[in-house]
């Protein structure tokens, strides 16, 4: 319910979870709570609730947070807004116009600076599925001079004190989404992005929890912001203890002005949390993304992708043996990857130049196309449309098209160079060439890629346009959807560097990193899946020898990792036994049956000792889940622990199988859930790098 009494306050609900924003017009916007919902509590209880006495020595008057904690405010937090004109009007202090747009869980508090003449316009909701909370800045400059805009955070979040631990996302190419937990100190912790895209190293979320949160128990928040691009993401534990959670877009010196007139939007930042710990608040995070993704498909096929197979050694006849394979073994897309095009016979040519390549494929790819689609699998197609190799034709016909900064040396990465999408005339040459091949080969489906850092920005006009490219690559996939309502789109970028919820509003799927190396894959997979529902995160079947590390495993244990997530294959598949080829084969049918539970039923970490890793995913209705255990080393007591169960409804009885691997398989029996979750199942003795997978079904 919203009420707004005459001191214009703002009570959202959603989803068992609450948020109170004071704005009284003239004074300054404030967000009281957001968290867990405190029954019946209201704007003036958690006022009178927090008041304050002087401190000693301390300002005359007290000094409240505000929205974006604005100089002017002289609040001792990092502001959220960093402006001026003319260096004039940098000690802003935006006060209350008006509330407009309130509903039960949304509304749009309107700031403005008269002195400055910059208008606020915060947009905050509770999405009602899941209770994640989402706030948005607009900057509008309302005077007849133009502004600059230094820092625009989303919002100037408060939360939780008593939220002293920290998970953040790091990593990189091939080793995306490793997890670092450290106690917050006094002071900032501040991750930083200038990599001109979501990038492998400074994932833009965290996870909050207090010493003694759980999966299961405590309080426990995560934040987000739906950007891929270079970005800022800040914690401040101010010297009284309070804590604050900023979030933006890192602009480059000079980058964001405002002429007369213009706005500035910031990319919406998301915040979720729970007093059940951090599974709940992964959980709602998931609901939250499945909503927003642009389609979600019935059932997601399996996929095979045909870089590890042939990397840029394409050859018709063996594509088209490979497809056969692949269909057999249960694929139903087929996706073919970088080298069918221009002079790209590695990767130091022929980027950019969109055109079949008639020297490998003399009759086209339409035969391969229909080769496919006979085969009753989909085509898909790899393009890395925002990259250009200087030995390609398009790099000959406009070398000015890429993006560069006057004075600083151009740095080729991947012997590639960035395109300058804010130019109309890249974005409608790259939009003609995707459009053309989509429409005679009928493409059902895109790998959109993404394979370098962008150090240096700068648009035609010499000014930072690092905002503006990732604007134009929002634009350019949204046109192509509004063409092909039915494409579907995937986000990769060397691997998982563009994993964001800004690019999953117009993507249906990341590929969450290129190492195969099912022994690795579980550490990614689970970092990956804080954020990212399992639906989303592409997870292959790779060779029996990883092409990244060289390690070997068997294939029990690499297509018992790929059930869990969207699977796929990418290996070449003559080059494995007959023998392999059936597992394979075998774990794609469980995939198949389970699939609706293992993309739409709640995901759950288990919480195991560290050389094991458990997840598991159960029905809404808690009649169905299904389990993965991968021992990823030796275990360290005679006997394995046990397993404990997690999301399991205590008081229903469970029928218990082992369906993974097939040598493992067997029927353990009937079991309260009870027992599975707080007394656990025995495992079973096995080798290292095993995948157990288990079925639990409840009972009538
Ligand atoms: C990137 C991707 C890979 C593959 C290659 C092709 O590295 O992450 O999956 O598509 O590019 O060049």
């Amino acid at each position: 319910m919203t009420s707004q009494s005459a001191r214009h306050d703002v009570v959202l609900r959603a989803a068992g979870n609450l948020m109170v924003l004071s704005a009284p017009t003239g004074e300054r916007a404030r967000l009281l709570y957001c968290g867990p919902d405190l029954l019946d509590c209201n704007a003036e209880q958690l006022l009178a609730l927090a008041a304050r006495d002087h401190a000693p020595g301390g300002p005359e008057q007290p000094i409240a947070a505000s929205l974006l904690n604005a100089t002017g405010t002289g609040h001792p937090c990092p502001p959220g807004i960093l402006a001026h004109v003319n260096s004039q009007h940098w000690a802003l202090d935006p006060r209350v116009v008006s509330v407009e747009h309130s509903d039960e869980s949304s509304c749009v508090i309107v700031c403005r600076d008269d002195a400055a003449k910059l208008e606020f316009r915060h947009r905050v909701f509770l999405d009602s599925r899941s209770g994640v909370a989402g706030f948005k800045t607009t900057v509008t400059n309302t005077g007849e001079v133009t502004a600059a805009l230094e820092w625009c955070a989303a919002l100037c979040l408060p939360l939780d004190e008593r939220l002293t631990e920290i998970t953040s996302f790091t990593g990189k190419w091939a080793g995306e989404f490793q997890t670092e937990q450290l106690s917050l100190p006094r002071g900032s912790f501040v991750c930083e992005n200038r990599a001109g895209r979501t990038s492998h190293d400074s994932y833009p979320g965290f996870y909050l929890g207090e010493r003694t949160t759980s999966e299961t128990h405590g309080i426990a928040a995560a934040i987000h912001l739906a950007w891929s691009g270079n970005h800022r993401l800040r914690l401040d534990r101010l010297s009284d203890g309070s804590l604050v959670a900023q979030a933006g877009e890192l602009p480059l010196s000079g980058e964001t002005t405002l002429a007369p007139g213009e706005r500035y939007t910031t990319p919406l930042f998301a915040a979720c949390w729970s007093n059940e710990g951090y599974g709940d608040v992964t959980r709602r995070l998931h609901r939250f993304v499945q909503a927003r993704l642009p389609r979600t498909e019935n059932a997601r096929p399996v996929h095979y992708n045909t870089w590890e197979a042939v990397y840029f050694d394409h050859a018709p006849d063996k594509l088209m043996a490979l497809a056969e394979q692949a269909a057999e073994a249960g694929a139903e897309r087929f996706v073919l990857d970088d080298g069918w095009f221009g002079a790209r016979r590695s990767d130091r040519a022929g980027l950019g130049d969109w055109v079949v390549s008639g020297e490998v494929y003399p009759d086209g790819l339409k035969p391969l196309a229909d080769h496919v689609r006979a085969l009753r699998m989909k085509f898909g197609l790899w393009f890395e449309p925002e990259m250009v190799n200087p030995d390609s034709d398009l790099y000959r016909a406009h070398p000015d098209w890429i993006l560069k900064a006057e004075g600083a040396i151009t740095i080729a990465s991947r012997h590639q160079l960035p395109l300058d999408l804010t130019r109309a005339e890249v974005s409608d040459y790259l939009f003609e060439r995707i459009d053309t091949l989509v429409a005679e080969l009928g493409i059902a489906y895109i790998k959109w890629d993404m394979n370098r850092d962008i150090q240096h920005p700068g648009g035609a006009d010499g000014r930072p346009a690092a905002h503006r490219q990732v604007k134009a690559l929002y634009a350019l996939i949204d046109r192509l959807r509004a063409a092909y309502p039915n494409l579907v789109i995937e986000s990769c970028s060397s691997g998982g560097a563009r994993a964001d919820y800004g690019i999953l509003q117009r993507t249906d799927r990341v590929w969450t990193s290129d190492n195969n190396d099912a022994r690795a894959r579980h550490a990614i997979m689970r970092g990956a899946a804080h954020f990212l529902p399992l639906a989303v995160l592409g997870n292959h079947v790779g060779p029996k020898r990883c092409h990244i590390t060289g390690r070997r495993f068997d294939m029990h244990f690499r297509a018992g990792t790929a059930v869990f997530g969207h699977m796929g294959m990418e290996l070449d598949l003559s080059r494995e036994s007959e023998a392999d080829r059936a597992i394979l084969a075998n774990a794609i049918t469980l995939h198949k049956q389970h699939r609706n539970l293992i993309h739409g039923g709640g995901y759950h970490r288990l919480e195991t000792a560290p050389h094991l890793n458990g997840i598991g995913v159960v029905a809404q209705s808690k009649d169905e889940a299904l389990f993965q255990l991968a021992v990823l080393d030796q275990h360290p007591t005679p006997h394995p622990p046990r397993l404990h169960f997690a999301g399991l409804d205590p008081a229903r009885r469970y029928s218990l199988s082992c369906i993974w691997p097939q040598p493992l398989a067997k029927s353990h029996g009937s079991f309260a859930g009870s027992a599975l979750i707080d007394y656990g199942l025995q495992l079973p003795q096995t080798y290292p790098d095993t995948c157990l997978i288990y079925h639990v079904k409840a009972e009538i």
